[in-house]
């Protein structure tokens, strides 16, 4: 039996990277998953690399009417939701991003889909679960949230000024929403994930913020990690799918950092 055999699931931003990873490891543990992606070639594409119960739905987190058609999808074929990974994000810029060079556009840009992404992401989600019934005490049931903040919703990071704002936001709202949903009995977790520096597009593109050589960055940042390697999107979506299964029954409101030790120092 999967860890979270049966389950029906969503995760946004799933046509690649940590998305796709995490898409995968909970269809491997027994979920029906609903990619849910801006991009739809690369939502397709998950979708049947995947097969089985997966299916990909064309989604924009930044908009309420297609947080509603998502819902209504994953009710009309399945009849519940049970995880929402709220993964999709973005960090809109090709250069460092100090207080100076931020610009109203771009810091709005980054907030609408980190963070008012994640907001619709959790009161449709909380709305779509609370369906399932609230969990008798000491047993399971309710729903999972797992919000994708990063290291940089943790510690300043003054190169990258919205993007550490938007996850320090998605940190802070997890618990909002995790003590509002414990103390009405609704029997939903919702917790926060926090990578460091991981091998995906959006890793590479932190490397080449700056026109910096990206390779001479990764080298220079990998000294930077304790345990002397970036991590892989499957290190992540390991701990995602901890936090989606009833493995983690007692745990919410917490924040899982998988940095290779970085934010330990
Ligand atoms: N890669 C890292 O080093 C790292 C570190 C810390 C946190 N994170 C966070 O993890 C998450 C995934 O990161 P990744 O590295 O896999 O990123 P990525 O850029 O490789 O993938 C992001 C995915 O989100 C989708 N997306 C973007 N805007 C969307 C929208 N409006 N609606 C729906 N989907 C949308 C993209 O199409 C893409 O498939 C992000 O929230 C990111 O901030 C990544």
């Amino acid at each position: 039996m999967g860890r979270v055999d049966g389950k029906i699931a969503i995760v946004t931003g799933g046509g690649t990277g940590i998305g796709r990873a995490a898409a995968a490891r909970l269809a491997e543990e027994g979920a029906k998953v609903t990619i849910a992606e801006f991009n739809a070639e690369s939502g397709q594409a998950v979708a049947e690399a995947l097969g089985g119960d997966a299916v990909f739905v064309r989604h924009d987190v930044r908009e309420e009417a297609s947080w509603q058609a998502l819902m209504e999808a994953v009710a009309s074929h399945h009849g519940r939701l049970d995880i929402l990974v709220n993964n999709a994000g973005i960090l809109a810029t090709e250069s460092d991003q100090t207080l100076g060079q931020t610009e109203m556009e771009q810091w709005r840009a980054v907030q609408t889909v980190n963070v008012e992404g994640v907001f619709l992401g959790c009161k449709y989600g909380v709305a779509a679960m609370t369906a399932n019934g609230g969990r008798e005490k000491g047993g399971l049931g309710g729903g999972a949230i797992v919000n994708m903040s990063s290291i940089a919703g943790l510690v300043g990071t003054p190169h990258l000024l919205a993007y550490g704002a938007s996850k320090g936001a998605v940190r802070q709202m997890t618990k909002s929403v995790a003590i509002d949903c414990a103390r009405k009995g609704l029997g939903i977790r919702c917790n926060s994930v926090h990578p460091g520096v991981i091998h995906t597009d959006m890793g590479d593109q932190v490397m080449a913020l700056g026109n910096n050589d990206a390779a001479a960055k990764w080298a220079e940042r990998l000294v930077q990690i304790p345990m002397g390697e970036a991590g892989q999107a499957v290190d992540v979506a390991n701990c995602i799918l901890f936090l989606a299964s009833d493995e983690a029954r007692h745990v919410t409101g917490t924040e899982l950092v998988v940095d290779g030790g970085i934010t330990a120092i």
